[in-house]
């Protein structure tokens, strides 16, 4: 099959990586890619929001099957295109990508469909956030509807924090159309899981469990970013909760999409506070999650190509999935600054050396090529990923790969997976 890859991030390097295993793979495209797309496919030059760009390369290249990586150009309609050309895609249409894209209509959907998550109001006017924010003592967790990077989101201890957010996001537009609606909903105490599965529209197949470690700061302080780290296994994750999540979250919101007239084709991803009383939904993505699939995909031992395929002919049913049932840990290497402003350009070395640990590899995010050279042209900039007997050994193989790669003003957290040794 000839493939063609949408997106330029740690993700797609990973999703890359692992469709260039594939027996059945033909020839792999990459648009636009990064350093680390380049070894295992083409990169070309369309950006992943230039739907038309895209559209007519998969055309021109009689691409047999496009795989989207973000939500950006899903949000956009890009497989909305490309099936109207008649053309295989992987990922929901626009329609469907709401789930992520608007969390107004997330929490709608979740509601009218019974799946737990946090209590919620939407708002449309900033007076009328603020009054309702001041009315409550409890804090509060206030949300752009709207796609913000993974940045979107304020927990608030105190309403006036929660004010001020919501002033931010609705008065200053610091995300832009974005912010038009929020969502304000309580505080959800517990730990974090990752839950991603391939969708059919009917079949549902989950993958193994994830953890992400979102905000920038170790033990989980200062503010979110797109994901600084992650695991698969989550422990916390058992096989008696995947049962309830699979029960009480995926079948009731696959078979609302349904009745709603937006079936689900893709990975779905539902982000998910364990709470004492159970697992709550925080968010829906409609994609993979990002550093999630670096771990996740490292441990997948089938053939991913082949699943996809399926996921897009309504046949998930026929294929079966395997998994390595060694851990991975992925450490996100990110530049100083991020996640407000970073500098570029900065000289990346010791690839080489991480390269020959067992087991170790590094997912290149933020790179680009200069002068020869691998330089830093993103926040985050690498996943540095490893496999272990045991989470404990998958940690320690991860941050001796970190320790050998270098760059001007790198930043990393330390506590990667120190939640899963606990
Ligand atoms: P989201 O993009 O909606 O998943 O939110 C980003 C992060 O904010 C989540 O991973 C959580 O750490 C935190 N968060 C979101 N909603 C809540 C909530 N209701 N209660 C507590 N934390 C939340
Ligand atoms: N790691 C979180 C996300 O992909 O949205």
């Amino acid at each position: 099959m000839k493939v063609l890859l949408v997106g330029g991030g740690g993700r797609e390097h990973a999703i890359a990586w692992k469709l260039s295993q594939s027996k059945q793979l033909k020839q792999l495209y990459i648009a636009p890619g990064n350093p680390g797309t380049a070894e295992v496919g083409i990169n070309v030059d369309i950006a992943d929001t230039n739907l038309d760009g895209l559209v007519s390369f998969a055309k021109d290249k009689r691409i047999d099957l496009v795989v989207v990586g973000p939500e950006d150009p899903l949000a956009a309609g890009l497989v909305n295109r490309l099936e109207a050309e008649g053309i295989l895609a992987f990922g929901p249409t626009q329609e469907a990508a709401r789930l992520e894209a608007d969390k107004a209509f997330a929490k709608q959907i979740m509601r009218a469909n019974s799946i737990p998550t946090a209590e919620a109001r939407i708002f449309t006017h900033f007076e009328d956030a603020k009054m309702y924010i001041a009315s409550r003592d409890e804090p509060v967790v206030v949300k752009a509807a709207g796609l913000a990077k993974g940045k979107g989101v304020f927990v608030c201890d105190d309403p006036a924090d929660g004010i001020l957010a919501a002033e931010k996001i609705m008065v200053n537009k610091i995300f832009g159309d974005a912010g038009n609606t929020i969502v304000v909903e309580d505080k959800l105490l517990g730990q974090e899981a990752s839950i991603l599965a391939f969708v059919d529209g009917r079949t549902i197949y989950v993958m193994e469990s994830a953890q992400d470690h979102k905000p920038i700061g170790e033990q989980d302080t200062g503010p979110n970013t797109g994901g600084m780290g992650a695991y698969s296994p989550a422990p916390i994750v058992t096989d008696a909760l995947m049962d309830q999540i699979i029960r009480e979250i995926l079948v009731p919101l696959v078979d609302g999409m349904n009745r709603n007239e937006t079936p689900y084709k893709g990975v779905l991803y539902a982000g998910l506070m364990i709470t004492p009383g159970g697992p709550r939904v925080l968010e829906f993505n409609a994609r993979f999650g990002d550093p999630e699939t670096q771990p996740i995909l490292m441990r997948m031992k089938s053939d991913l190509l082949e699943v996809m395929e399926a996921v897009c002919r309504g046949r998930l049913s026929e294929v079966t999935v395997e998994w390595d049932p060694r851990p991975a840990v992925c450490v996100v290497m990110a530049s100083k600054g991020y996640p407000d402003a970073y500098e570029k350009g900065k000289v990346i070395t010791g690839l080489e050396a991480a390269f020959r640990l067992k087991d170790v590899k590094v997912f290149q995010a933020g790179t680009a090529k200069r002068d020869g050279q691998l330089v830093t042209a993103g926040g985050r900039v690498l996943g540095v990923t490893a496999m272990g007997p045991t989470i404990a050994d998958a940690k320690k193989r991860a941050y001796e790969a970190v320790s050998l790669i270098h760059f001007e003003g790198a930043y990393y957290r330390r506590d990667i997976a120190d939640k899963a040794l606990r």
